[in-house]
């Protein structure tokens, strides 16, 4: 099982290593939870977010997920599981589990987003 970590990261969109994500479809890597978190600008204010740990087998050390080249899913190289990148959810197996999601609220305002569980 992926193991809980306590999660609460305000992403700051005006910083240039964000700036995908002031388009809708950008997605960033986060340093957190338990092996990184992806984040992706689902809509104008509606962001995913979900943990980078693979649930196929969750003790397995190699298994982390990356964005493929192209920007359309999400993989692990470990055993070939696929998950989209808007959600987290399975595409292709052997992982049977979407990828672990955390929350998001996102403020016009400031240009923030938090992540937290
Ligand atoms: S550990 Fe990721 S597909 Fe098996």
């Amino acid at each position: 099982m992926v193991p809980y970590v306590p999660v609460d990261l305000y992403i700051n969109l005006y910083l240039p290593s964000y700036s995908n994500l002031n388009a809708i479809g950008g997605w960033a890597y986060v340093s957190g939870g338990s092996k990184g978190i992806i984040i992706y600008r689902q809509t104008a204010d509606v962001f995913s977010a979900y943990d980078r740990h693979c649930t196929h087998n969750a003790d397995n050390p190699c298994g982390s997920v990356d964005v493929d080249s192209t920007s359309t899913y999400v993989e692990c190289t470990c055993d070939g599981s696929q998950f989209q990148l808007y959600d987290g959810l399975v595409i292709k197996g052997p992982a049977a589990f979407s990828l672990k999601p955390y929350r998001t609220s996102y403020s016009l305002t400031s240009n923030v987003v938090h992540i937290y569980n």
